[in-house]
């Protein structure tokens, strides 16, 4: 089943906040329920974010309180800014923009021509990526990877987790070390249910243990995804992720990034410009409702790093391998 899809007129998202204790639905007909899903992360991950942000602008002119063109732009604000970071969300709202003046049915249409290339995308990151490590290293790799970049931050597939079923389908992956991934615990929670379900050999880390395992040799290489890199080639993903490319730097090991070209943003010059999500104390003082630290505790909740373009080895896309660090 696919992470995110449109159905009989309305947004059909599996519901990301309830596994992997239940597989859950939820149809969407109102841009407001959308971008509720959004902000609670019911639906995540950069390249599903740019299919929710297109759908959204279709469900938007579909509805009869936004009758023209110019009233559907204004609507289609608030699901744009929805999450600030992942620049996939926004240019999916503007990929659907671009026909707004042709009417629902064309919105549509742009809707599920975005869906439909992040499919493929999927694929041809996966394949190219694996390509790409079979180059760089010898024999069956043990990867370590954070967050959840699998079917569920896409449509299907994935992007660093398209990598890793490359690999994985060419007989050429040990094992998966998944980070936890504090503090929504998309490794734990995701990323373990869908390596599981597809049999892929994988252990689970906390966050804090990714380093030292990488500069014990647990690891041949470490693979992420991105929600946004800018023209430097520095890349904002799932904090966590700067300290894993400073100890890939320091082992020695290929540190890659595989994103679709729609989290490739020409408009940001550098890593500094990127704006970091920060989420609130709330997930930080507790543990799935469950308070963690003392009453009244005030928390810095950064949901993206950003890690420099010299610590990357390479950037794969469905089109292209960036080598940022070489001059
Ligand atoms: O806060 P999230 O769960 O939306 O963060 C997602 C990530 O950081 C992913 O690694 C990123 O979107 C790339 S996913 C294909």
């Amino acid at each position: 089943m696919r992470t995110i899809d449109w159905i009989d007129g309305r947004v059909r998202i599996i519901d990301q906040t309830a596994l992997p204790g239940e597989l859950t639905v939820l149809e969407l007909a109102r841009v407001e329920e959308l971008i509720d899903a959004i902000t609670s992360l019911a639906v995540r991950g950069a390249p599903a974010l740019g299919v929710a942000g297109a759908m959204g602008v279709a469900l938007i002119a579909r509805d009869p309180r936004y009758p023209t063109p110019d009233t559907v732009r204004t609507a289609a604000v608030a699901l744009q800014n929805a999450r600030p970071t992942a620049v996939n969300l926004s240019w999916g709202v503007k990929q659907a923009l671009l026909v707004a003046d042709q009417g629902a049915d064309a919105i549509l249409a742009a809707a599920l021509e975005v869906r439909d290339r992040e499919i493929l995308n999927s694929t041809q990151m996966g394949e190219r990526g694996a390509d790409l490590v079979a180059e760089l290293k010898q024999g069956r790799l043990n990867v370590m990877t954070i967050c959840n970049t699998g079917a569920l931050a896409t449509v299907e597939r994935g992007t660093a987790l398209s990598l890793v079923r490359s690999l994985f389908e060419r007989d050429l992956l040990g094992e998966v070390i998944a980070l936890e991934t504090r503090p929504l615990l998309q490794g734990a929670r995701l990323t373990a249910w869908e390596l599981s379900e597809l049999g892929i050999p994988h252990r689970l880390t906390i966050d804090s243990a990714g380093p030292a395992l990488i500069s014990r040799g647990a690891v041949d290489l470490v693979v992420i995804g991105a929600d946004r890199i800018a023209d430097n080639g520095d890349t904002a993903n799932k904090v966590g992720s700067y300290s894993l490319a400073l100890a890939a730097q320091r082992a020695g090991i290929p540190f890659i990034v595989v994103a679709p070209e729609s989290t490739v943003d020409a408009a940001t010059a550098s890593g500094d410009d990127i704006e970091i999500e920060d989420r609130g104390s709330a997930e930080v003082v507790s543990l799935r409702g469950v308070a963690i630290a003392p009453a009244g505790t005030r928390a810095v909740n950064p949901a993206f790093d950003v890690t420099p373009h010299d610590l990357i080895t390479a950037i794969v896309t469905e089109s292209r391998v960036i080598r940022p660090n070489l001059p």
